[in-house]
């Protein structure tokens, strides 16, 4: 049997309590909700000086949002999407999966597409965030909104806006895209009612007219 020349244990026996260890230690931060700040994962930081810890009870949070600074008072766990809609009303933005999988959240993050229900809204601080409210409005659509309803992309229209803000980044980055790069750019999109044909032809009917 391999020993660990260091615990004096068995490998099979230390990868155990390693893991026990780590699992205890996880639980305990979920379980009271506190977040330590970034860059003190390891406790005490390399010139010993003790982590700051916030939480679990509410921090004041000031957000970017749509070219506007916006305050709340929240718990540090509060998700960017949770902090989005329930704090600000800003609806536009869709829980579904809730985990990372569907893109029904997505904001853009200094112009980087991002699933708003798996970033902590604190991780977002000092950033611009824009909401598919911050793309158009009813009264005052873009180019790639009113491609949306030319082309008839939307059925149930639930991953209808983080399909928008999407392909609003794709067309940022890429004033021409093709076929598979426009495939590219949804690609962590769902649509359950199946829209993708319309949605590229709404992205190519944006990026013939120059607009996003
Ligand atoms: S709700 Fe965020 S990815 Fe599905
Ligand atoms: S239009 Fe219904 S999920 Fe996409």
């Amino acid at each position: 049997m391999a020993m660990n020349p260091e615990s004096g244990l068995p490998d099979e026996q230390r990868e155990k309590v390693s893991r026990r260890t780590f699992i205890k230690g996880a639980s305990a931060v979920a379980a009271v909700g506190v977040v330590q700040i970034p860059g003190a994962a390891a406790g005490i930081d390399k010139a010993g000086v003790e982590p700051d810890i916030l939480g679990p009870g509410p921090v004041s949070i000031r957000l970017r949002v749509n070219r506007s600074d916006l305050d709340v008072e929240a718990p540090p766990s509060t998700t960017l999407l949770d902090l989005l809609r329930d704090h600000h009303g800003l609806t536009g933005t869709k829980r579904v999966c809730d985990r990372g999988s569907c893109g029904a959240c997505t904001v853009l993050i200094d112009g980087r597409v991002v699933d708003s229900c798996s970033m902590l809204a604190i991780d977002a601080i000092g950033s611009e965030i824009t909401t598919i409210e911050g793309i158009g409005t009813p009264e005052n659509l873009s180019d790639l909104q009113q491609a949306f309803i030319e082309t008839d992309a939307l059925q149930c229209g639930f991953c209808t806006p983080g399909m928008v803000v999407s392909c609003t980044a794709l067309l940022e980055q890429n004033p021409s895209p093709d076929r598979d790069q426009i495939r590219q750019g949804i690609a962590g999109n769902i649509c359950r009612c199946g829209t993708y044909q319309n949605v590229i032809e709404a992205v190519e009917y944006a990026s013939r007219k120059g607009g996003k």
